[in-house]
C-alpha cells in the first residue's frame, strides 16, 4: 500500500493545561505538525492506512510491530525506562555533541566547542544524513537483513568519496555513542585526504575502528560492507559508489548525489513534448538531474532494492539535497519498472553510467 506520508509521529503534549496529541507528518520532503484533541483522533483509520512499521514507546519500554508482506505481524518488546516529555515545542535533539573532539579535529568546531559559521551547513548535512541512516539501519537489523553487530563482528560501513571525512567520523562517533560496534572505512582518490584523516583517527585514539584509503572507488581494495554511504561524490563517482555497494552486496545504501553531468551530456535531442522544458538551459539541467536519479532508483529497484528518494535537508543548506536510500530485499523485479526503464532510456537515447557498472544488470 502507498501511504500518504512516509512517517507519522504521535506524542502527547501539554498545551494550556490539557493533554493534546501532537501529530508530526513527514512525507520525505517536508514536515507538518498538528495538535489535536485525543477525541478527534481517528486511530483505527491511521493504523489501517498501510504502514508497515509501528513503534510504541511507553515509560516502561518500546514495542515494535512490523507487518510482513504476507500480512503477519512481527512483534518485539524491549523493556527500558523512558521519560515522558510533554513539552510541545521540543527542539530537535542534536545527534552530535558540538564539543566532541572529532569536530575540532576535522575543522567543523572551534576550540570553544562551537560550530564554525562557515561549517554550519556541512554540520547540518552530516546530522540530517545520520538521522536518516540510523532508523534504516535499526530496521534492517531488526528485520535480520543485517546481522546484529557485535564486538567480534562489528557493523561495517564504507564512506565512498569521503573527502575531509566529516560524515565518516560522524557516523563512527555517533554509532559508537549509541553502543553499536562499528568499523568504518573512508575511501577517497586523494592521498592527502587519506593521510590527514588517518592522522586524525590516530590522534583521537580510534585508528583501530576507522581507517582511510586513497584509491578510486571503482578499484577499491575493500570490496564489501553492510552499509555504503556517499555524500556528494562528484558526478559519476556517485554511480561508482552505488555500483560498489551493489556489486559487493551491501544491504543498506544511502547516497546524496552531487553534480550530474553524465546524462546531461547525452541529452542531445529531447523526445517531444519535453522540448518545452529542455529548450531552457536551466530546466534542461534540472531535467537531467531528475532523469539521472530516477534511473538510478529504477536500476536499484530492478535488481532487488527497496528505494526511497528523500530531500534530506532544506535547500538553504545545500542545493544538492536529494538522497537515494535503498535497502536490499531481494524482491523480484517488477515488469513495470523494467518497462519504464526501457521506455525512458529509449525515448531519450541515453545510457546511464550506472547501468554499465553493474554486471548483474542486463536490461538494455
Ligand atoms: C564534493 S567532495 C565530498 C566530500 C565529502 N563526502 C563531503 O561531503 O564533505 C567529493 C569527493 O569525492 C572524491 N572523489 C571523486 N571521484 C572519486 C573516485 N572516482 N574515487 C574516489 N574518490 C573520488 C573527491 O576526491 C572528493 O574528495
Amino acid at each position: 500500500m502507498q501511504t500518504e506520508h512516509e512517517r507519522i509521529d504521535i506524542r502527547p503534549v501539554a498545551i494550556k493545561e490539557s493533554i493534546l496529541l501532537q501529530l508530526t507528518y513527514n512525507d520525505g520532503r517536508a514536515t507538518t505538525t498538528k495538535n489535536i484533541s485525543p477525541d478527534g483522533m481517528k486511530v483505527m483509520e491511521l493504523l489501517s492506512s498501510g504502514y508497515a512499521n509501528f513503534t510504541i514507546d511507553t515509560t516502561e519500554g518500546s514495542m515494535s510491530i512490523r507487518i510482513t508482506k504476507s500480512g503477519d505481524a512481527q512483534v518485539h518488546f524491549a523493556t527500558q525506562s523512558l521519560e515522558q516529555n510533554l513539552v510541545h515545542d521540543k527542539k530537535k535533539e542534536r545527534l552530535l555533541d558540538p564539543s566532541d573532539p572529532f569536530l575540532l579535529e576535522v575543522g567543523i568546531a572551534d576550540h570553544k566547542g562551537q560550530i564554525k559559521p562557515s561549517k554550519n551547513d556541512k554540520y547540518k548535512q552530516v546530522e540530517e544524513f545520520l538521522r536518516l541512516l540510523v532508523p534504516a539501519l535499526n530496521s534492517a537489523i531488526e528485520a535480520g537483513q543485517i546481522s546484529k553487530p557485535s564486538h567480534e563482528k562489528p557493523l561495517s560501513i564504507v564512506d565512498l568519496g569521503c573527502g575531509h571525512a566529516y560524515l565518516t567520523f560522524a557516523a563512527h562517533q555517533y554509532l559508537r555513542s549509541i553502543g553499536m560496534p562499528v568499523h568504518v572505512t573512508g575511501i577517497d582518490i586523494r592521498p592527502a585526504s587519506r593521510d590527514r584523516n588517518n592522522a586524525i583517527a590516530k590522534s583521537l585514539g580510534i585508528a583501530d575502528t576507522i581507517t582511510f584509503t586513497a584509491e578510486e572507488i571503482a578499484n577499491a581494495s575493500t570490496q564489501s560492507a553492510d552499509v555504503a554511504i556517499a555524500l556528494h561524490a562528484c558526478d559519476t563517482a556517485t554511480d561508482d559508489a552505488i555500483a560498489w555497494a551493489v556489486n559487493g552486496g551491501a544491504t543498506l545504501l544511502l547516497v546524496a548525489p552531487c553534480c550530474h553531468h553524465d546524462i546531461q551530456k547525452q541529452m542531445d535531442q529531447s523526445p517531444e513534448p519535453w522540448g518545452a522544458i529542455t529548450k531552457f538551459g536551466v530546466m534542461k539541467e534540472r531535467m537531467g538531474d531528475l532523469l539521472t536519479d530516477a534511473l538510478r532508483a529504477q536500476i536499484l529497484r530492478i535488481i532487488g532494492y527497496r528505494v526511497e528518494i528523500i530531500e534530506f535537508i532544506g535547500g538553504e543548506h545545500t542545493p544538492r539535497n536529494i538522497m537515494i536510500r535503498a535497502v536490499k530485499t531481494g524482491a523480484q523485479s517488477d515488469s513495470l519498472d523494467i518497462d519504464r526503464y526501457r521506455e525512458i532510456t529509449t525515448q531519450w537515447g541515453i545510457v546511464p553510467a550506472l547501468s554499465k557498472k553493474i554486471p548483474t544488470f542486463t536490461i538494455r
